[in-house]
């Protein structure tokens, strides 16, 4: 089966497309200029085509059987999604999963999740068989972080104390990698941790993975965004993650447990000790650059 991963040098699209491979699919990736290409997973058959150049995209469907939309999040997200959904369409591929998050709506406070929303309606109209994949927030969501604990091993986030469901990134990807092959075509599918646990509890665990000792700070959403922006990131994605974490996330939305890891691939998820005990030699170094 011909399957195009969009993003695959994403966190999730390149462990999809790594998925896809190991089950014998032939799969192509997008990258978005020649650059990228050698971050590729090796095997995956290259595709440049930046998702606002809608031409690019459509040739980068000629030939394809299904697709998984995997987009970054930006102020463009709505209009690159689009550009894929209407090459899906026009090239009539049998499937395409999609990834999205809850909460996606037309008058949602995180403009992401508007841009989500806009995407699926798309893709709801134009005809093209499809899933929607929602996860939880992702264990790996952390390691961007990893820098920011401070020498005494304070680690100020603005999450406060409610329980998540955090997700590994290797389950996201192997439910939407079974995704694309099950039978009949799933309906909606939530991808969260097997159990959810608070910040406070995520740092004790990289504390004990990892030798160091961090402790979890309820922190300043003001200072958090600042520091977001102050690290690259755009304000308008700096500003959804301050609501995420400050309105969503502390008001204890993202705490809801799911079985469909368990439905689609017959095991358990990952728990958060793994994640953070493969984790924990980037928690220690980070330690170390800062003596
Ligand atoms: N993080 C979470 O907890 C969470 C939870 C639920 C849903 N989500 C959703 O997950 C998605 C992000 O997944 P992710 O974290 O796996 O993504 P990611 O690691 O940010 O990867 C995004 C991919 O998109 C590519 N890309 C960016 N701009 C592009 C452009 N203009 N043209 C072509 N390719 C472009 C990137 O290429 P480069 O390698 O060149 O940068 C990269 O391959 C978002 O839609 C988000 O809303 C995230």
């Amino acid at each position: 089966m011909k399957v195009l991963v969009i993003g695959a040098t994403g966190t999730i699209a390149s462990r999809v497309a790594q998925e896809l491979l190991e089950q014998g699919d032939d799969v192509r990736g997008t990258v978005r200029d020649a650059s990228r290409v050698t971050a590729l997973p090796v095997g995956v058959k290259p595709a440049i085509a930046d998702l606002d150049d809608a031409s690019a995209v459509n040739k980068a469907m000629e030939g394809i059987d299904r697709v998984v939309l995997i987009a970054a999040n930006s102020p463009r997200q709505a209009e690159q999604e689009g550009n894929v959904i209407e090459a899906a369409r026009r090239s009539g591929v049998e499937r395409l999963v999609k990834l999205s998050v809850g909460g996606a709506s037309p008058d949602a406070g995180l403009a992401l999740a508007r841009a989500h929303w806009a995407a699926e309606k798309q893709l709801q109209e134009s005809g093209v068989p499809f899933t929607i994949v929602r996860p939880g927030f992702f264990m790996q969501n952390l390691l961007q972080y990893a820098s920011w604990i401070e020498a005494d091993g304070a680690w100020r986030l603005p999450m406060g104390e409610s329980p998540i469901a955090m997700v590994h990134a290797n389950d996201v990807a192997q439910v939407i990698a079974s995704v694309v092959r099950s039978e009949p075509l799933a309906e909606d599918v939530t991808v969260t941790g097997g159990a959810s646990l608070t910040m406070a509890q995520a740092a004790t665990a990289i504390s004990l993975a990892s030798g160091r000792q961090i402790r979890y700070i309820d922190g300043d959403p003001d200072a958090y965004f600042a520091q977001m922006v102050a690290a690259g990131n755009d304000e308008q994605y700096a500003r959804d993650m301050t609501i995420l974490y400050d309105q969503v996330i502390r008001a204890g939305y993202a705490g809801a447990v799911s079985s469909d890891v368990q439905k689609f691939l017959h095991r358990d998820p990952l728990d958060f000790a793994h994640f953070a005990a493969e984790s924990a030699a980037i928690f220690r170094a980070e330690a170390l650059i800062r003596g």
